[in-house]
């Protein structure tokens, strides 16, 4: 067992985690990315906003189709970040300022650039080095039909086919995402033994966590048998037929990793688990398997108090099951901002405000996408020729992808790049208008949203925990949600478009103005949520 530099003495159940986009943050050398050393320079950004910790999306080795989700080398930094040393002065930065940081884990499958694919391509069918993957001939004749009928999670078929060395049209791979990302065999001993030697080598270096994407995607059906024609396609699988993802073997994937991770005392993983049956999800916690899993119900309710309650009843459900801590989030790098799923502008800001409340009123680990504390919204004015995310190809442009919500930071100054960078053309283009938008416009403003983040985490943190706490739900009246925590503290929302009336008590914290109540208590507006203590 290696004795590791200095993992988290904390308890994880109810940390607020800051989910950084590298390339998006802070642009430290002028390239137009964000990159590593621009996280260091905003370490004090991070305390300021009083966090627990980072979530650092995929800084490893890769050629960047999917931005760091298709990994040539996962024991090395990519260099448009910086390289391994930054990735530790970073880690000794954060844990100097009480804060952990988890690392972006990518099981599921390599980059076409990693040397296992090279070698696949080069040593031709049926050779040792293709059982890394899945290759498999095509149907019909010549081959020329996909092996079924997976589908892509990006838009097309799920296989491509390769040309054989000798220029013939060759075998098919597998690649549940981009055709850059083919799915590795996980029954294949050399994966899980790399796979072993990865987490090593980071937890080594001090990270003390990591997020484990494609988490229940890590394992398919030795028949890769075609899915029926009337299977459910979603990205949150309910649909047990959908065999691409949740099959029985996943677990054994996840029992290793715990047994390489255990060795940390102090470190954890986190899933990301888009089942969507709670016993299902369960599974993914048991003592021996995952730590914790992203749970997303809220990612996708509407603003609305019934579809609210639904989604927070769904994940307290399963970490109940689970007796595991629920986690939250209202947003991620793969989905609209909550801003622009809200209504965007005044409102959707109201609404986004209002839902943070409760978010943190909520026991268990909170996970704050970077952006969300100044408001900002999706981009879907991005030019068309600027695009980056490969489903915007794969869907014929179809589909715009997530490039929206992955605009940079904007820190200070009226116009792009907003001190995200010296260079003036950043990866993606930044709105004309977010000049009130930045870090610099919000901090001294009590009434911003980067303020009301502040506030939020600074005075929830002592009641927040832990994971075991009871929500002990109120009546409300209609479209409208009230929920007590076992200190006593209320959290209400009112979804409503009337005004409605809070009981007298101390208001802790508002999202938006209250109206004063003529007699008796104040009056909770539409799209507003407040925590306070009845008396
Ligand atoms: C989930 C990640 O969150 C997403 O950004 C990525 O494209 C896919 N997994 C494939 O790795």
């Amino acid at each position: 067992m290696t004795a590791s530099p200095a993992h988290s003495t904390r308890p994880w159940e109810d940390m607020v985690l800051y989910q950084i986009y590298p390339r998006s943050f802070a642009d430290a050398d002028g390239d137009g990315y964000g990159d590593l050393q621009g996280v260091i320079d905003h370490v004090g950004y991070l305390e300021l906003l009083g966090v627990d910790g980072v979530w650092l999306s995929p800084i490893m080795r890769s050629p960047g189709a999917d931005h760091g989700y298709d990994v040539s080398d996962p024991r090395d930094v990519d260099p448009l970040f910086g390289d391994v040393e930054t990735l530790r002065r970073l880690v000794e930065e954060l844990h100097a300022a009480q804060m952990v940081l988890i690392m972006d884990l990518v099981p599921n499958h390599t980059s076409v650039e990693h040397a296992w694919f090279a070698a696949a391509v080069e040593a031709g069918p049926g050779s040792p080095e293709r059982e890394r993957y899945f290759f498999r001939d095509g149907l019909g004749d010549d081959g020329s039909r996909p092996p079924n009928n997976w589908p892509s999670v990006f838009g097309g078929p799920a296989w491509t086919r390769i040309t054989e060395a000798d220029g013939t049209p060759g075998q098919w791979y597998l690649h549940l995402f981009a055709p850059e990302q083919p799915d590795l065999d996980w029954s294949h001993p050399d994966v899980g033994d790399d796979l072993e030697r990865t987490l090593r080598f980071w937890l080594d270096l001090g990270v003390d966590g990591f997020r484990i994407d494609v988490a229940h995607g890590l394992a398919k059906p030795d028949d890769l048998a075609d899915l029926p024609d009337d299977v459910e396609i979603a990205q949150l699988v309910v649909d047990e037929r959908d065999a691409r993802w949740d099959r029985p073997g996943v677990h054994d994937v996840h029992r290793r990793i715990r047994a390489v991770v255990d060795e940390y005392p102090g470190a954890a993983t986190f899933g990301e688990v888009w089942v969507g049956p709670a016993d299902r999800f369960a599974r993914y916690l048991r003592p021996d398997e995952l730590h914790f899993a992203f749970h997303f119900p809220l990612t996708g309710a509407p603003f609305e108090a019934g579809a609210v309650r639904e989604a927070i009843e769904a994940t307290l459900e399963a970490s109940r099951i689970a007796d595991s801590a629920p986690t939250w989030a209202l947003s991620n790098h793969d989905v609209v901002r909550e801003v622009t799923r809200y209504g965007n502008g005044a409102l959707g800001t109201a609404r986004a405000r209002a839902m943070l409340l409760v978010e943190l009123a909520l026991p268990g680990i909170t996970f704050i996408y970077e952006g969300s504390e100044l408001g900002l919204p999706s981009d879907f004015s991005i030019p068309h020729d600027r695009l980056t995310d490969p489903t915007w190809e794969r869907s014929g442009h179809a589909e715009m992808g997530r490039d929206h919500c992955r605009v940079p930071m904007p820190w200070e100054g009226t116009q792009p790049p907003y001190g995200f960078s010296t260079a003036d053309r950043t990866w993606l283009p930044m709105p004309g208008d977010w000049g009130p938008l930045t870090v610099e416009a919000q901090l001294e403003d009590a009434d911003s949203t980067l303020s009301l983040y502040r506030a939020a985490i600074e005075t929830g943190r002592s009641w927040r925990g832990p994971r075991t706490a009871s929500v002990e739900w109120y009546g409300a009246p209609s479209g409208c949600l009230a929920f007590r925590r076992d200190n006593g503290v209320v959290c209400a929302l009112n979804t409503s478009e009337r005004s409605v009336p809070l009981p007298e008590g101390e208001v802790i914290l508002a999202s938006g103005p209250l109206d004063p109540h003529t007699g008796a208590g104040e009056i909770l507006p539409p799209d507003t949520a407040v925590w306070m203590r009845p008396r």
